[in-house]
């Protein structure tokens, strides 16, 4: 509508009009459109205003008044309908956002250690307490460090394709590691006696995961290179670990054995819950390692050990499938408890 010559009846039929939409406008948005509509320096009173500039002095006081009242009139509608929809976003906003603060938080559970870290940290923490240190090597391993240098000669059954994973290309003379003993090595080459470690760790062989045996499967070494070191340090060391693992009344017993890596060798049993279990595998580390590690024999001898953690879980804790230290599933790791470190 445009006001060529502004006239009262035009004038009011605008104020109506706005008045109407201000009335009806159901939200801010709304609202907003409606005042541009009319309110705006394109709506019909805005454009009544310019016009009139247009019209003779003697009228243009008189409709001028009509004008101006007729914008304050829609102005102040739109102003109060501007709070009354304010009002309203806000409880709505209220109402929608609010919080409740007396609901429970939803909780995150806690995680756990797996048991065999637990019981790694826990033999740590042992050793630890008798002057060892805790040394650590590669689970990918130099052949030699894995064999030759522990005295497992080429054609000693170890090597064999069954057992060992070979890493390509066979020409790289990498292994993942079949036991713990590598660092031994490690250890020997980097360090001059006197020797006091334990080495925890990861290994490997090509055996089916089943009830008893695992693929990936974990061991912890010890060693032991000092002045004067026998036999009875080997057995002392023992019994006060398994004391400490499964308890102060338990025994160890050693039983002859062979490993290319120590001489004389023993398997090493524990009588636990009426019964001699083997524990695993020990001896006095053999002159030739020692001499492949630039260990003065004729000043030093030492002991060894290795144990795998699994079977130690195992039978410390009554669990007969090893399925269920492998699978992580959390409902069997918790019974172990969330604290562990
Ligand atoms: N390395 C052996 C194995 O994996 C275990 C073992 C036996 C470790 C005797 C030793 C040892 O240190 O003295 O079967």
């Amino acid at each position: 509508m445009t006001f060529n010559v502004p006239d009262v009846a035009d004038v009011t039929g605008s104020v109506k009009s706005a008045l109407l939409a201000i009335n009806e406008a159901k939200d801010l948005a709304g609202l907003k459109i409606v005042k541009t509509e009319h309110l705006g320096d394109k709506s019909a009173l805005s454009k009544a205003s310019q016009a009139l500039g247009k019209l003779a002095a003697e009228n243009r006081a008189e409709l001028g008044k009509v004008v101006g009242s007729a914008k304050a009139e829609v102005t102040a509608a739109f102003e109060a309908k501007l709070k009354e929809l304010e009002i309203i976003r806000d409880l709505k906003v209220l109402s929608e956002e609010r919080v409740d603060v007396s609901l429970p938080a939803s909780k995150l559970p806690k995680g756990g250690l797996h048991p065999l870290t637990i019981l790694t940290n826990e033999i740590s923490d042992l050793f630890i307490g008798l002057g060892y240190r805790v040394a650590e090597g590669p689970e990918l391993e130099a052949e030699w460090l894995n064999f030759d240098a522990l005295n497992i000669p080429a054609d000693h059954p170890a090597r064999t394709m069954q057992d060992t994973f070979f890493i390509e290309p066979l020409e790289s003379k990498l292994v993942l590691r079949t036991h713990t003993s590598p660092v031994q090595i490690r250890t020997m080459l980097e360090n001059k006696p006197p020797i006091y470690v334990i080495c925890p760790g990861r290994t490997y062989r090509a055996d089916e995961l089943d009830a008893t045996h695992t693929p990936v499967f974990s061991q912890v070494e010890g060693l032991v290179i000092d002045r004067g070191i026998t036999m009875a340090d080997l057995k002392g060391t023992l019994d006060y670990f398994a004391q400490s693992i499964f308890g102060p009344n338990v025994k160890t017993r050693l039983r002859p054995s062979f490993f290319p890596f120590t001489e004389p060798s023993a398997e090493v049993d524990f009588f636990f819950n009426g019964r001699w279990i083997e524990w695993g595998g020990c001896g006095m580390v053999n002159p030739k390692v020692l001499e492949v590690c630039g260990i003065d024999t004729s000043e030093f001898s030492g002991f060894a050990f290795g144990m795998g953690l699994e079977r130690t879980l195992m039978v410390r804790h009554g669990i007969t499938d090893m399925h269920d230290i492998v699978e992580g599933d959390v409902r069997f790791t918790r019974s172990f408890g969330i604290s562990g470190r």
